[in-house]
């Protein structure tokens, strides 16, 4: 069931108090990757998502949220789109800048990633504050696909990303393994 692949997954998550500074407990999913058996289960389940949500593309967000949508996509017989930070990708690109704890960052995707109206999964490992998702949402629908949904791996609830993205998924589904 989704709540053994969620305790098995749980299982290999490492935290890392103090990482990457003072106060702040990293998820670490090095050990979940590394495990064949994890790995494989939980790309299973994000391609399934992806084909039940009728996604011909799915997005990963740079850099963690790469090694988790690419083999998904693939299962799924989807596309894999990147959404990069700032500069790492060529011609022309839709830009959406977001706040972090102190200062800002910007994420991008390429204009034509997406044929239009087509329907998207994003796929990133934690959800924190939401704002790297909120950003990325924005670049999707700006490049004119549509939301089939959001799945991360974990979301930290007290950070309250959930209520944050919750006007900007148009009625799509967040999903936390
Ligand atoms: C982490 C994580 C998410 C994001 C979540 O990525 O993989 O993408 O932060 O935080 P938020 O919900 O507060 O936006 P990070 O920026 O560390 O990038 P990396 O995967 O390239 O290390």
């Amino acid at each position: 069931s989704t709540d053994d692949l969620a305790a098995r997954l749980a299982a290999r998550i490492r935290d890392v108090p103090d990482y990457p500074k003072p106060g702040v407990v990293f998820k670490d999913i090095a050990p979940l990757l590394d495990d064949a058996e994890a790995f494989a289960g939980l790309v299973d389940h994000l391609a399934e998502r992806a084909r039940a949500l009728g996604a011909t593309k799915v997005v990963g967000l740079e850099a963690r949220g790469f090694i988790l949508a690419a083999p998904a996509a693939y299962a799924a017989g989807a596309g894999f789109v990147p959404v990069r930070k700032e500069g790492k990708l060529p011609g022309a690109l839709h830009r959406q800048s977001y706040d972090l704890e102190y200062g800002s960052a910007v994420v991008e995707v390429q204009q034509d990633a997406f044929t239009p109206g087509e329907r998207v999964l994003v796929v990133d490992d934690v959800l924190a504050t939401g704002g790297t998702v909120e950003a990325s949402l924005d670049l999707v629908r700006r490049a004119g696909a549509e939301l089939a949904g959001v799945v991360v791996l974990m979301e930290l609830g007290f950070l309250g990303g959930r209520e944050r993205l919750a006007p900007h998924l148009g009625g799509a589904p967040l999903e936390a393994i």
